[in-house]
């Protein structure tokens, strides 16, 4: 069993798209509800709420859960990793969503540490929590693998608040102001390094022009555990989705409706 954990809507984006490449896996999905947003949140505050969500879904039988927040993963997944997870859960596995798109945008695998590629005249703009601008974590990965390369980030604060209270309107003009920002900067390419912003897409493409190519997340994310369990297969497991949250299922559900246009029958856990 597979889980996948997000601090609340968002990482239904992500889990869209590991159920389409991976039709008979079963999954467990948690949103933290209860404790969204997680951008505005301190380094140790999300610490503490991931380490308490992979327990969660570890004692629920997940033996690999990924953690489809680009937040969590940013700030807590590297620590836990080496500390908490080795000594608690040692044959378990979590895996975060920035390799996949590390990978994708430098164009070469996760382990090839050979010095980096000249990628002058690459320019990528980041939109992501305030959290995980503050991380560094995807330009200071991102540079080890390709120089010459211009990164511009832009938090984008307030934006998970509008689309967890299913505000899309008001969430997809705010987002189209975030984008504007960046005309002058003039990006080849964007990622959309939250998982709630995928459901304003639409928003940002309009505003960032067709000449920009935004990443997909979900789809890398989704290539990269579907070779993940080639070489891992017993994770494998048959069966549906169930999905849990740490709110109110009720209120979860409507919400979820209205972003995703799924009735998803969410369960408190
Ligand atoms: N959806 C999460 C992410 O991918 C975090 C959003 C939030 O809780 O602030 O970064």
């Amino acid at each position: 069993m597979i889980g996948v954990f997000d601090s609340g809507h968002g990482g239904l984006t992500t889990l869209a798209a590991l159920q389409a490449r991976l039709p008979a896996q079963q999954f467990v999905y948690l949103g933290d509800h209860a404790n969204a947003p997680y951008g505005p949140r301190t380094r140790g505050e999300i610490v503490e709420l991931t380490r308490a969500a992979l327990d969660r879904l570890f004692r629920r039988g997940c033996t690999l859960v990924v953690i489809a927040c680009n937040t969590a993963a940013a700030v807590a997944l590297r620590d836990l990793q080496q500390g908490w997870l080795a000594e608690a859960w040692p044959d378990r596995r979590a895996l975060g969503v920035f390799v996949p798109v590390i990978e994708a945008l430098s164009g070469r695998d996760w382990a090839d540490d050979s010095p980096p590629d000249d990628l002058t005249g690459t320019r990528i703009a980041l939109f992501a929590t305030q959290a995980t601008v503050d991380s560094g974590a995807f330009a200071r990965e991102m540079r080890f693998r390709a120089r010459g390369m211009e990164i511009v980030q832009v938090a984008c604060p307030g934006l998970v608040d509008l689309l967890e209270a299913g505000r899309m309107e008001e969430a997809r003009a705010l987002a189209g102001g975030f984008a504007d920002t960046v005309s002058e900067f003039a990006p080849s390419r964007a990622f959309l390094g939250c998982t709630h912003y995928p459901l304003v897409a639409d928003a940002f493409t309009t505003s960032l022009g067709p000449e920009v190519e935004i990443i997909s997340q979900p789809d890398c994310v989704a290539d990269s555990l579907f070779d993940y369990l080639g070489r891992h297969p017993a994770h494998r497991a048959a069966g549906g989705t169930e999905y849990l949250t740490t709110g109110d299922p009720g209120k979860v559900r409507a919400a979820a409706y209205t972003l995703t246009g799924r009735d998803l029958a969410f369960s408190k856990l």
